[in-house]
């Protein structure tokens, strides 16, 4: 039998979030040499579906597969369903990319609007910096260079969003959840933050680390048991953050109509009893 390994709690919990911060920090500071030397990461500007160009990475289709609903295929078909009344007026974003690929595999117009938050803006070292920008600009999207566990990347977010809501949050980062603490309070705070940007009757999908897997599925049967009707969730378990074949951990979750304005966790007596998964 495994051995039984909780999550830190106390002074090790702080740590471990501090580490990770300057981790990423460091990452961003020498984003250059990590990226374009070191070849830190295979994807970085995935498309939505379908296979793109060889070394553009693995669509996010084929990521959230397993948790469409049952007989749904696409994952664009999916969004642009449930998102059907907000067809051109439609936000959309990502958390931990560029976005330009994923949100260009939408049919043209139905999002009036893209934001993509990543820790660097990985296509600069290829093209200029303002010709990106233009570009951007003529499909209304924007890439905004910022760390999603720093609150102020959060204030730059909702200036550019004039403070609306957005209908589609997704996050699919693979090998860039090294970022992410091994610590659950720090990572619902964030998923607290998103689920608050989430517009009612939108939708979230976000890959969560495998050494989450546990609490994973512990979160979800509680909200499927006690919010059933105006949350609608579901989840996959991964074996690997950045396996390029098989689907990752990660849930789906569709804000309904009188969803809670809290987005509901494990409490932390139920955490300290979940081990990691390994
Ligand atoms: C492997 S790439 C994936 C990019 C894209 N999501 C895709 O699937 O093609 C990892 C991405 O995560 C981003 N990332 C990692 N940690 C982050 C953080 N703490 N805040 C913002 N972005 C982060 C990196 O900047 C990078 O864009």
């Amino acid at each position: 039998m495994d051995k039984f390994e909780a999550f830190p709690t106390g002074k090790k919990r702080k740590e471990i979030v501090e580490q990770t911060v300057k981790k990423a920090v460091h990452f961003k500071d020498s984003a250059e040499i990590e990226i374009i030397d070191f070849e830190r990461y295979t994807w970085i500007d995935s498309p939505l579906e379908g296979s793109g160009m060889v070394g553009q990475g693995l669509d996010f289709g084929s990521s959230f597969k397993d948790v469409l609903p049952k007989r749904e295929i696409s994952l664009k078909n999916y969004i642009e369903t449930i998102l059907q009344k907000r067809k051109g007026r439609a936000i959309g974003v990502e958390f931990g990319g560029v976005g330009l690929r994923l949100f260009n595999g939408f049919t043209p117009g139905f999002f009036a609007k893209s934001i993509a938050v990543t820790l660097a803006d990985h296509r600069r070292w290829k093209l200029r910096l303002s010709e990106l920008k233009e570009r951007d600009r003529k499909i209304h999207h924007k890439v905004l260079e910022g760390n999603i566990f720093d609150l102020k990347t959060y204030e730059s977010l909702n200036q550019y969003l004039d403070n609306k809501k957005v209908d589609l949050i997704i996050e699919r980062m693979g090998q860039g959840l090294e970022f992410v603490p091994t610590e659950p309070y720090t990572v619902s705070k964030i998923l607290q933050i998103w689920y608050d940007l989430l517009r009612e009757g939108g939708v979230m999908f976000v890959q969560t680390p495998v050494v989450f897997n546990n609490l994973l599925e512990a979160w979800v049967i509680k909200i499927k048991n006690e919010f059933k009707g105006v949350i609608e969730i579901e989840y996959q378990k991964g074996k690997k953050d950045n396996d390029a074949y098989i689907p990752c951990s990660a849930f789906r979750l569709h804000k309904l109509p009188r969803a809670p304005n809290e987005l509901p966790f494990l409490d932390s007596r139920t955490v300290t009893k979940i081990p990691k998964a390994n």
